[in-house]
């Protein structure tokens, strides 16, 4: 590639063509709109929105973040203005702003992701649905959907029914075999897999003797999971031949490299938006110039590119 030839960023995942592969994770972006300020979104790859649920979510007491070394917990409890308010008020926002975006979506019984799913179905500028599998089913005793591929499967299952749009399931690190969970969501028709979400985490003040966060635990994001993310991306790639979407501690464009070299087909930026609301936009510039600067094509080019010990590069 001559130094003039700027490097493809364009990426796919199933049928959705990205113009980049970097997207931001729900509940880091809000409903996107609150990013318009600081950057055009239609120069996303993509933004994700906060999980909606059928009705309106007030979401946990406070406190409800704690920052950790190298990362935070959150237990937000879910918190959203309810599928009918993001269809009637950001949707058109949205559209207008030239962006493209994935609903994440969750319910507290599998009937409940469906009517979410059936009423965002009919949004023409809605790219795909991401389904959180990462919260309790209240039929089941509270045991999350994704824990157990039996749960992951019979949700997928039903969502995929009820809608034509592409079908994300955003896959639980919380589990011990994550190939597994990737394979039970693709057996059951999802279009892709994104992973990972939060890790279950705690943290205690040892003088009042108090749990940090009001819910007692909450989920770890940021920097400290990244090889945690990598690891398990790594292995749900070699598990499924659907899209996986890496998730976990991006911060920089070379994070999100790594992700993309074990096969990842794009990534999600998340809590690096809280410390920095160009993470996303640095990201993308990142990679084009490390493309530029190594002569390589593409992002489809560098992708799943990763040599093990004993292989030589091409
Ligand atoms: C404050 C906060 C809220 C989140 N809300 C959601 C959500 O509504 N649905 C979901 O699937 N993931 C949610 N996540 C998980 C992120 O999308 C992402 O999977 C996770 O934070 C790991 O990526 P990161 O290390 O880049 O933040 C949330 C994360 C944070 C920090």
């Amino acid at each position: 590639m001559t130094p003039d030839r700027t490097p493809d960023l364009s990426a796919r995942v199933g049928t959705l063509s990205l113009k980049n592969p970097v997207m931001s994770a729900s509940g880091t972006f809000g409903y996107g709109l609150e990013f318009a300020p600081f950057y055009d979104l239609s120069r996303l790859g993509a933004l994700v929105v906060k999980g909606l649920s059928l009705q309106p979510t007030r979401g946990n007491p406070p406190q409800r973040i704690v920052e950790t070394s190298a990362g935070m917990l959150n237990a937000i409890g879910l918190q959203n203005i309810g599928v009918e308010r993001f269809i009637a008020e950001a949707a058109p926002r949205l559209d207008d702003a030239g962006a493209v975006y994935v609903a994440n979506i969750y319910g507290r019984t599998e009937e409940e992701y469906e009517a979410v799913a059936r009423r965002l179905s009919g949004l023409p500028g809605l790219a795909a649905i991401e389904l959180n599998v990462s919260c309790p089913n209240v039929k089941q005793g509270g045991i999350a959907f994704g824990s157990t591929p039996e749960g992951l499967s019979g949700l997928t299952r039903r969502v995929r029914a009820a809608t034509a749009k592409p079908l994300w399931v955003k896959l639980s690190p919380n589990v011990t075999d994550v190939g597994a969970m990737a394979r039970a969501a693709e057996d059951a028709g999802a279009d892709a897999v994104t992973l990972i979400n939060t890790l279950v985490g705690m943290a205690v003040d040892p003088r009042t003797r108090r749990p940090r966060l009001a819910n007692v635990t909450g989920g770890l994001s940021g920097p400290a999971i990244k090889p945690v993310a990598l690891r398990m991306v790594w292995e749900a790639c070699k598990a499924v031949k659907i899209p996986v979407v890496g998730i976990g501690g991006i911060q920089s464009a070379e994070d999100a490299l790594e992700f993309l070299l074990v096969g990842a087909s794009a990534v999600q930026v998340g809590t690096a938006n809280f410390r920095n609301p160009n993470a996303c936009m640095e990201i993308i510039e990142g990679i084009r110039d490390f493309l530029a600067r190594e002569k390589i094509r593409s992002v489809e080019e560098y992708r799943g590119g990763l040599l093990l010990p004993g292989e030589r590069g091409g």
